[in-house]
């Protein structure tokens, strides 16, 4: 354990955890839950989950991977080995989700490049004009979409290979604040568009939404709980290892219920701020396009700048810059899960530094996944789950119209939400949460009250909501 480096700075670590937070997930999933599911009563119930279910289990994974040092299979281990398997799980989630996202991160790429043709006038391979062009372009040809994607990979690789402080820690604490500073660039162009108000409406006035025709009828209690708690987990990558193996590279010197509480409360800015960003620009230009997932990103945005005049190309390479920035943060977070489970284990056998080989390899693997999700296209080139199997056409649940629907269904829908409840109950009856008690009082002592809180929601408050969000989750995912 000694000679297994980890953060440099409190400031360090923190950037890279928010980074490992602020993602995707924000950009498209937040701004778009929010206005599909009430405005303000959405918050309100997202940030009661963040603190009695998100705060929780982050400061549960924090202090197991610190206390015990070790990324998530081996902390588990340690623990009892009846749970090693929980860290497979996250494992595995960790393995998906890389694999989806390097996709969509691939796809930030292409639209740095297109904008940047846009804006010197020549035409990198783009047919025809429009966001909904480009991303036809991108499905339909699965070997531009695997090149980009592959290029994301090696950089996501490269950075994890450097390690942890020099690499991870690194690169963040740039990517972080410069995302930052663009996002705030970013709001105050799209605000200032005629016509932004009504996208502030959506977000923000209950019932606007369904007043306007934007969505039939409003969601019940259920599915608003369902819709807050699944963003909960993937927004704060929750449940798959990611706090673990960070938490395990720091010192003893920080506070974790502070740093917890920054980290969560900067995901949230970041996904209200995201919202401020595009839900405004969609509402002034291009009033008829979607509203969350993919086509907001890549189809609504680049209408987006098409349609802002002659400075239109220079946000649009700022923006999807942006993006990828919150996603690469992310993605370095998945994979160095997986890299240090690995590189412990070959430490343990005294066998040396594996973190550049297992870097390659566990690249190579995702990158086969990865050519899959764009060899298929979202579900348009004909070789989706639902298809291979002879199944297409009968009445399927929706994960099975294309591999980026089953790995994101099967990560964020079951491994992670499972892991949590299960790390819960581990903590509470197994470990007993006083075990963790030093470790999350550590420079904290004079607030005793946080594990009070702590000690509480883990035990009772958050596995009900766990269960509670599980039942919504896998009805979702069985109908
Ligand atoms: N939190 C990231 C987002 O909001 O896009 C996604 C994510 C990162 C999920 C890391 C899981 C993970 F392990
Ligand atoms: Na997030």
């Amino acid at each position: 354990m000694n000679d297994r480096k980890g953060f440099g700075s409190n400031f360090g670590f923190l950037m890279a955890a928010v980074g490992s937070a602020v993602g995707l997930g924000n950009i498209w999933g937040f701004p778009n839950k929010m206005g599909a599911n009430g405005g303000f009563p959405f918050l309100i119930l997202y940030l009661a989950l963040a603190l009695c279910c998100g705060v929780i289990i982050m400061l549960g994974e924090l202090a197991l991977g610190r206390k015990t040092g070790h990324g998530a299979v081996g902390a588990y281990q340690s623990i009892s080995k009846r749970f090693k398997w929980l860290g497979w799980l996250g494992i595995a989630a960790a393995a998906l989700i890389f694999s989806f996202y390097s996709a969509l991160g691939g796809y930030c790429l292409r639209y740095v490049v297109v904008n940047f043709g846009n804006l010197i006038g020549a035409e990198f391979g783009t047919n025809g004009v429009g966001g909904a062009d480009v991303f036809q372009g991108l499905l339909s040809q699965p070997d531009v979409s695997i090149a980009f994607a592959l290029a994301f990979m090696l950089i996501t690789m490269l950075v994890v290979m450097s390690g942890v402080g020099g690499g991870i820690e690194r690169v963040c604490s740039v990517g972080m604040p410069a995302l930052f500073f663009i996002l705030i660039i970013c709001i105050i162009r799209s605000c200032t568009l005629p016509g932004a108000a009504d996208g502030l409406k959506y977000m923000f006035v209950p019932g606007w939404a369904v007043a306007n025709g934007i969505i039939d009828e409003a969601p019940g209690f259920w599915r608003v709980l369902t819709a807050a708690g699944g963003q909960m987990f993937f927004s704060l990558s929750l449940g798959a290892g990611v706090m673990i193996t960070y938490g395990s590279y720091l010192d003893k010197k920080q506070d974790l219920g502070k740093s917890t509480m920054i980290i969560v409360g900067m995901d949230t800015v970041v996904a209200l701020m995201a919202g401020l960003c595009v839900i405004p620009g969609r509402f002034a230009l291009d009033p008829n396009g979607a509203l969350g997932g993919p086509e907001l990103l890549f189809i609504t945005m680049q209408n987006v700048f098409d349609k802002m005049g002659p400075a239109g190309p220079v946000f649009g390479i700022l923006f999807y810059l942006l993006v990828f920035f919150a996603a690469i943060s992310s993605s370095i977070s998945m994979l160095e899960v997986i890299v240090a489970h690995f590189c412990d284990k070959a430490r343990e056998k005294g066998k040396g530094d594996r973190r550049k080989l297992y870097s390659a390899i566990v690249v190579v693997i995702c990158a086969a996944l990865c050519a899959l999700v764009c060899a298929d296209g979202m579900g348009n080139n004909h070789i989706s789950p639902a298809e291979l199997l002879g199944l297409a056409g009968a009445k399927l649940p929706g994960w099975s119209t294309s591999w980026l629907g089953l790995f994101d269904s099967v990560a964020e829908g079951l491994l992670m939400p499972l892991g949590a409840l299960l790390m819960c109950l581990m903590i509470s009856w197994e470990l007993k949460p006083d075990t963790l008690r030093q470790e999350i009082l550590l420079n904290g002592e004079n607030r005793p009250w946080v594990y009070d809180f702590f000690r509480l929601c883990v035990k009772y408050i958050t596995p009900l909501c766990m269960l509670m969000i599980l039942y919504g989750q896998i009805s979702d995912f069985f109908i």
